[in-house]
Order: structure tokens, then C-alpha cells, then sequence
């Protein structure tokens, strides 16, 4: 039986293990890069769950875990920003994740579900969510959800170094 709930502290260990495993997944099989050519300190902030990111998920309080028989197979990092699009209170899903071994069994859908359900009943009126576009699972899965995809794409600038 697959227990969703909010993200805990005691999850931290088992959530960064399972993003990071699906990271993985992402850069090899996708970007076709070597994970293990990656420096330690930029594993180490990959992903929601890397440090402080962790700590403000979980107090923000619409992040979740998927649980079997104590066993955390599946996360969902989000968060209600205000105004996007004119919409007042959006909620943000940052990443999703489900364990290879139980993919396919409604947990990635339980946890799209869960998440925007508590979001209406906090006021916010849609959901946004972070999709790789190769990602034909995580596609589906949003479509399935209800999601709607006009292909529009998020542009990032890193600040670091922009004057
Ligand atoms: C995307 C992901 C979270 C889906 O989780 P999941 O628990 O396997 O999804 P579900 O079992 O709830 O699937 C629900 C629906 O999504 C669609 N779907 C999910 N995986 C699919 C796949 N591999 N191929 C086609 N459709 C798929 C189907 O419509 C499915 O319903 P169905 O099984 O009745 O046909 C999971 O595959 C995963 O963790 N992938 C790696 C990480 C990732 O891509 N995360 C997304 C962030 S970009």
C-alpha cells in the first residue's frame, strides 16, 4: 500500500538518493554525459533535495513523499509562487521522481494528484511544473494529469557572472 504524505526531515537520506538517481538517469540517458566525470561539489547541489533547497521544501510544506513499507519511492518538490501569468497563487512543481521498480503503478499520478489538490485548498488557482521536454514519461504523465502544453519553454541566466 503507497502512503503519500508530506515531505519530512527523517525522508532527506532516501529523497536524495532517489533524485539523484534520477538525475542521473537524465544526463546519461538524454545528455549522454558521464556522471562520473562530474566534480563532487556539483553533485553535491544538483536537485531540490541538495541542502538548504531540502530544508525549504520541506517547511514550505507542499512537498511529498510516496512510502512503501517505510521505503520512500517517489517525491515531489513544490511550492506556491504568486503571480504568474496574472494568476495570483501558482503552484510550482520542481521535480518528480519515482523509483524504476515502481514506475508505472498511479505513485507518479498519486503525487500530481495530492499536490494540486492541497494547492486549491490553499487558494491557488493552477499548477506549473518543470518538464524535460525528451521526457516522454513525465509528458504523459502530465497529460494524463490534465496538464495542459502549449510547448512553451523556460529560459535561464545563470547571474553569477552577468553584468
Ligand atoms: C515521470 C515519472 C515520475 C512517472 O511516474 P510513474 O509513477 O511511473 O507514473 P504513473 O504510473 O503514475 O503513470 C501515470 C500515467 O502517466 C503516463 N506514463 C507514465 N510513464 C509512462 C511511460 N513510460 N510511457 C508512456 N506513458 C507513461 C501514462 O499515461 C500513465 O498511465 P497508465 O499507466 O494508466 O497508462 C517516472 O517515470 C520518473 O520518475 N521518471 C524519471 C524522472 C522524470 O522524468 N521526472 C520528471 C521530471 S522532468
Amino acid at each position: 500500500m503507497v502512503e503519500i504524505r508530506k515531505l519530512k526531515d527523517e525522508d532527506k537520506p532516501q529523497v536524495r538518493t532517489l533524485e539523484l538517481f534520477c538525475v542521473r538517469e537524465y544526463l546519461e540517458g538524454s545528455l549522454r554525459k558521464n556522471w562520473d566525470d562530474l566534480p563532487a561539489e556539483l553533485v553535491e547541489q544538483l536537485g531540490a533535495s541538495a541542502k538548504d533547497s531540502f530544508e525549504f521544501y520541506r517547511d514550505g510544506g507542499m512537498s511529498y513523499v510516496a512510502v512503501e513499507q517505510g521505503q520512500v519511492i517517489g517525491f515531489l518538490f513544490a511550492q506556491i509562487i504568486r503571480y504568474v501569468n496574472n494568476i495570483e497563487k501558482v503552484l510550482w512543481i520542481e521535480n518528480i521522481g519515482v523509483h524504476p521498480e515502481h514506475r508505472r503503478k498511479g505513485v507518479g499520478l498519486k503525487l500530481l494528484r495530492r499536490a494540486a489538490l492541497d494547492a486549491k485548498k490553499k487558494g491557488a488557482k493552477a499548477v506549473q511544473s518543470v518538464i524535460m521536454p525528451d521526457s516522454k514519461e513525465a509528458v504523459m504523465l502530465h497529460k494524463k494529469v490534465g496538464f495542459f502544453m502549449d510547448g512553451r519553454k523556460f529560459a535561464f541566466l545563470d547571474l553569477e557572472n552577468f553584468q
